[in-house]
């Protein structure tokens, strides 16, 4: 689809670091608004999970992008999550393990990789309108988007989170893992060299390390207003 200048008005970008609660305030936000949802870091993570399931070298960035390009997926939205299917398998689950994360934030270090996975990442921006969750939906994928928001947490507050929500799910988490693979993936995905992490020169940050959700959700939906969605 050929993006219009009328369907970027109608497009909200939410950046940030893992565990800072983008996914969650994404969607409070498409639903809210009736917008789509790009959850941009479900798509290198399938890339990941697929690269993985094929043995391919993860040093090998032609062949990873060879897997981007032609990653046979499916999203199914629903109400409180979407169901993600790599080549017909429900790997809803599979694709949220860290140790998919981490394989995701290696593969999104790949400019190939990058350049591959944009043009489906913009097939998502329809007249509904869109909320584009990830690192570079401001600073790459959507840079006329009129709403960009940068959301952040500090890492201590992003792995007692990440702690909670594991202890829901009635799993032990180990705390000091979960600080260092958070860090780790903080500092590769700020310190790469193509698309790094970083807040768009015109975007809002928001540093929600201690606030609710519903006050994050206030503050966004403030800021949308005021550019008049
Ligand atoms: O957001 P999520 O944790 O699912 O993203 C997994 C990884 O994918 C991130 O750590 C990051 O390296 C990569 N990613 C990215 N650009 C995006 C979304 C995700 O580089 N727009």
């Amino acid at each position: 689809m050929v993006i219009s200048s009328t369907h970027l008005n109608k497009v909200i970008t939410l950046d940030g670091p893992s565990g800072s609660g983008k996914g969650t305030i994404c969607r409070l936000i498409a639903n809210d608004m009736g917008y789509e949802l790009l959850d941009s870091g479900a798509l290198y993570r399938l890339t990941a999970l697929s690269a993985h399931n094929q043995n391919v070298d993860f040093a090998n960035e032609q062949a990873l992008a060879a897997i981007a390009h032609h990653l046979d997926i499916v999203f199914m939205a629903g109400e409180q999550a979407t169901t993600a299917l790599l080549s017909g398998v429900d790997v809803t689950k599979a694709i949220r393990e860290e140790k998919v994360g981490m394989l995701a934030s290696k593969v999104a270090a790949f400019g190939l990789v990058r350049e591959a996975l944009l043009a489906r990442q913009r097939a998502f921006l329809t007249p509904k309108g869109l909320v584009a969750d990830g690192r570079d939906m401001g600073t790459v994928v959507f840079t006329d988007a009129p709403v960009k928001i940068f959301l952040t947490a500090s890492s201590d507050v992003r792995a007692q989170r990440r702690m909670a929500q594991l202890a829901r799910a009635n799993i032990t988490g180990d705390y000091d893992t979960i600080l260092r693979d958070i860090r780790q993936r903080d500092d590769q995905d700020r310190n790469r060299k193509v698309a790094p992490l970083i807040p768009a020169h015109d975007a809002h940050t928001i540093d929600c390390s201690y606030m609710e959700i519903i006050d994050v959700q206030q503050a966004i939906t403030d800021i949308i207003q005021k550019a008049g969605l």
